[in-house]
């Protein structure tokens, strides 16, 4: 048992390390071991709100959050002279360091922070929903009447532009995929998520820098983005990519990314085409995909768990039913971004246009 003013003097000595270090060093373990050798570690480790065990793989993963355990501590600080009172009366220093329990329950100094309960979420029939990907809310029932042959005749220099750009890089992608459309479907989809997130992003930005409304645009491009995803989750499930494939996927998502983001802040007129022009590309991609799986030469597995419960599909689904759904989809990113276009064709901000949110 130490006494008050060696107490008071660790602690000083630790405020002049500074919150930032005293985390670290906590979260090493060795620093931990010094604190309790000069009887500090009664104030430091004593009383954890849920009284959980401090076991060392929470000491592990407690690097992950340190700076959190930094701050959290320095709240904290205003509790411990009441610290100090329970030490000196007899209060298990040292057990509560090594089991972490013990303490009072107001006490906010806590060794790590396991995050926040996860809601508990079922389904309409009270079993349990299994994704934490996405949520019962989020699912839909895609809109498969759509018009998928709608075209967007280009007809000024910068529809060209886009529109050519797109026929180029078919060429190496029908070259380069040939007919394995299960993979060429997870490939592209890497791609096609990333436009709806930059677009989102920076429309963000500009709502915050000029104080006004995005006029739904941002939620509208960042669900884009979510569906293309969830696209690409779906169609893991059927394909696996090799590791030539996955290196693919990272320099093109360096180079895309970048590339789109440059020209959505030069022309969001011709990024929002480009994107329309690629959903009508992807949309004759997966009507080829039907082609090769009524023919047989894809086989018509199953459709995957996530892509039953995310369109809200038959339970005897099959991977049919998962590109007839998806294909929809793009028909209506196709509309979205083409509408985006025309928007600034008009000389028009998009926040002047209501976006189309939940168009699916
Ligand atoms: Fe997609
Ligand atoms: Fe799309």
């Amino acid at each position: 048992m130490m006494s008050r003013s060696a107490t008071r003097m660790a602690r000083s000595m630790l405020g002049h390390v500074g919150p930032r270090y005293f985390s670290t060093t906590v979260v090493r373990g060795g620093a931990a071991t010094e604190a309790a050798r000069i009887g500090a570690a009664a104030t430091i480790f004593r009383g954890h709100p849920r009284k959980v065990d401090v076991q060392p793989w929470m000491m592990r993963f407690s690097s992950v959050v340190g700076n959190r355990n930094a701050s959290t501590l320095a709240l904290g600080e205003k509790h411990q002279d009441q610290d100090d009172e329970m030490a000196e009366s007899g209060g298990s220093s040292g057990g509560a360091a090594a089991g972490g329990g013990g303490g009072n329950d107001n006490n906010k100094e806590i060794m790590s922070y396991w995050g926040v309960e996860p809601a508990k979420i079922t389904r309409e029939d009270g079993s349990e929903w299994r994704w934490n990907c996405f949520r019962p809310w989020e699912t839909y029932k895609a809109d498969v009447s759509i018009d998928l042959d709608k075209h967007h005749v280009p007809t000024t220099f910068l529809d060209k532009m886009a529109y050519w750009t797109v026929k180029a890089l078919r060429f190496p992608t029908d070259v380069f995929f040939q007919r394995r459309y299960g993979c060429r479907a997870m490939m592209l989809e890497t791609v096609a998520a990333v436009p709806g997130m930059v677009g989102g992003m920076l429309l963000h930005c500009k709502s915050l820098r000029r104080f006004e409304h995005s006029g739904g645009w941002i939620k509208a491009l960042l669900e884009e983005a979510e569906n293309e995803r969830m696209h690409l989750m779906t169609f893991m499930e059927v394909s696996q990519p090799r590791w030539y494939e996955r290196a693919l996927v990272f320099t093109v998502q360096g180079v895309f990314f970048n590339a789109y983001f440059l020209t959505y802040l030069i022309s969001p007129k011709m990024a929002h085409r480009v994107v329309g022009y690629l959903e009508e590309e992807a949309i004759h991609s997966y009507t080829e995909f039907l082609k090769e799986l009524d023919k047989g030469n894809i086989e018509n597995v199953p459709a995957p768990a996530i892509a039953i419960d995310y369109w809200r599909l038959p339970p005897n689904s099959t991977l049919r039913d998962v590109v007839v759904v998806v294909r929809a989809d793009e028909a209506h990113h196709r509309d979205v971004n083409h509408f985006a276009s025309d928007i600034h064709y008009q000389g028009r901000e998009l926040n002047e246009a209501p976006a189309p949110i939940g168009y699916h």
